[in-house]
């Protein structure tokens, strides 16, 4: 894994005080990647051997083991590896999930997930997954591009761009991502403000493979579902679709009484973070109590 770019944890502060992680406490990280909320919540629960890790990207997993031989780790997207995890659920008293991609996927040229290295399109969060981005843009017709690009990034020239894309995948000039940034290029024109033209178009294909939002849905209602009365789940979420999700979940539950939201407003970096971690500019944290759970705990 290139740790050329070293991946700083975001919002530290913020989550340790909504999660809240005592000594002896079984604290479940479910977005691995680099460890670095993964290490900084074993030095809180004083144990690496009560913390539980998930991450689909198997490299992670491989790092992680190594970093933190005694805690448990499972490979799997989270519908999957919530599964696997079984009885151990009902152990788990915090959660926390840093969604989306980890800065070393985003660094690794070969993963595709970057218009700026020329790459094959993958964009695979789990390498053992079979489709690639190019393989989902074979697939999909021109109207269901355009909706993608529109209902995951909000790209509000989905229909240009994705024609675009369509004719370049029949020319058999849809391959590498420098062939994507190519495509959206052609269609709406090179960079003109600070944001690159391809920047949504990218989002969004990356969310639909990953099947981000879905698995964000599926995994909030198995949680809330599973976790033991007082178990804590934080989320930190970096753009306004996964936010929007994770907040009306959280207000829907909370409706429901199963669980009480511990900050109604979402938490955001101070300007001294974003200054110093960029990434942190669009992230915001929030958290909620389970207080309806089929079980308490022993
Ligand atoms: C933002 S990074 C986490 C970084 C980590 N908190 C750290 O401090 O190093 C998100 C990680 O979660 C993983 N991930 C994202 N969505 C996932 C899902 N649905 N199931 C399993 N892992 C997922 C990604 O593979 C990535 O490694």
């Amino acid at each position: 894994m290139s740790e050329a770019k070293k991946h700083i944890p975001v919002m530290v502060e913020e989550v340790l005080q909504t999660l809240q992680p005592r000594p002896g406490q079984t604290i479940l990280d479910m977005t691995v990647g680099a460890g670095g909320h993964f290490g900084l919540l074993a030095d809180e629960i004083k144990g690496q051997a009560n913390m539980v890790g998930i991450d689909r990207d198997p490299m992670c997993i491989e790092a992680a083991k190594k970093k933190f031989p005694e805690s448990r780790f499972f490979h799997g997207s989270w519908t999957q590896a919530l599964m696997d995890m079984d009885g151990l659920i009902k152990n788990i008293d915090g959660v926390l999930i840093d969604c989306g991609v980890s800065s070393m996927q985003l660094d690794q040229a070969d993963r595709g997930f970057s218009f700026r290295f020329d790459a094959p399109l993958d964009m695979r969060m789990d390498t053992t997954q079979t489709q690639t981005a190019r393989d989902l843009l074979h697939e999909l017709t021109e109207e269901e591009i355009a909706n993608v690009l529109y209902e995951y990034a909000d790209e509000y020239r989905s229909r240009r761009i994705a024609k675009s894309i369509v004719n370049a995948s029949k020319q058999n000039k849809l391959n590498t991502t420098f062939d994507l940034v190519d495509a959206v290029t052609q269609a709406v024109g090179k960079r003109r403000g600070k944001t690159h033209p391809a920047t949504k178009t990218f989002q969004a294909i990356r969310i639909k493979l990953n099947q981000e939002i879905q698995e964000l849905e599926n995994a909030l209602a198995y949680l809330v579902k599973h976790l033991h009365k007082g178990a804590r789940i934080v989320v930190i979420t970096f753009h306004s679709l996964e936010d929007r999700v994770v907040k009306n979940i959280f207000r829907d539950y909370d409706r429901q009484k199963k669980v009480i939201r511990l900050n109604k407003k979402a938490i955001q970096a101070t300007r001294d973070e974003y200054l110093q971690n960029p990434r942190a500019r669009s992230a915001k944290v929030r958290g909620v109590e389970v207080i309806d759970a089929k079980m308490d705990k022993k």
